[in-house]
């Protein structure tokens, strides 16, 4: 059976590399018979977290967020890399998911939405490193949330330069790197259904 993947970037620019990556392996997981469900974060209407604002009563699209990542065995994250590290976007999207919805029978727990899930890292930007800072404090961030985070990953250098007028990505090398992880991610979450 196919394995429900959710693939999404840590950020909204409109010509965003990791959403065209997103875009790539959106394309190479489905061919690989994955059913992927695209996420764009900018669908969501979801503000900086702030534990009043929550009291008040969880954003609605914290929910349908919390649903969705629910709903997927496995997901793939492009990350970008800004001063080192993720993007403050994926940060407070984590910290929005992760938070309990008081008293809710289903969300009551913050771990529920990521607790056992299969989760494949990749990330790409413009310079020589590709992003790969972003992954490894990713990598920590997960893990305690209790996710299962592919020990394979992989960080695209080069962004401007990786891509065909069609969106693939044009180096063979490249190209392999990620779908060695697409194929650990749906490997696992195979295993993991089991
Ligand atoms: C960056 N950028 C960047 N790139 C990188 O490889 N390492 C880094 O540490 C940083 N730091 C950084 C900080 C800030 C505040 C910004 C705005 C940018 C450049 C970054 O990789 C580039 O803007 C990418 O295009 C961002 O990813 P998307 O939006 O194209 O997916």
């Amino acid at each position: 059976t196919a394995i429900p993947l959710l693939v999404f970037a840590g950020s909204t620019r409109e010509h965003s590399w990791n959403r065209k990556l997103a875009g790539a392996v959106t394309a190479m997981a489905s061919a690989e018979g994955a059913q992927v469900t695209r996420l764009e974060l900018a669908d969501f209407d979801v503000p900086l977290y702030n534990a009043d604002l929550e009291a008040k009563g969880t954003p609605r699209d914290v929910i349908r967020l919390k649903e969705i990542f629910h709903a997927h065995p496995a997901w793939i994250i492009c990350s970008p890399e800004y001063n080192g590290s993720y993007t403050a976007l994926l940060k407070n999207t984590i910290d929005w998911v992760s938070s309990p919805v008081k008293g809710d029978p289903v969300w009551g727990s913050g771990t529920k939405a990521f607790a056992g899930k299969v989760v494949g890292l990749l990330s790409t930007s413009p310079g020589a490193l590709g992003g790969v800072r972003s992954l490894s404090h990713l990598t920590p961030l997960l893990l305690n949330l209790q996710a299962w985070v592919a020990p394979k990953q992989f960080a695209m250098p080069k962004a401007t330069e990786a891509f065909d007028p069609d969106g693939r990505i044009s180096n063979d090398a490249q190209r392999t790197a990620v779908h060695g992880v697409i194929d650990q991610v749906l490997w696992a979450a195979r295993r993991f259904s089991a």
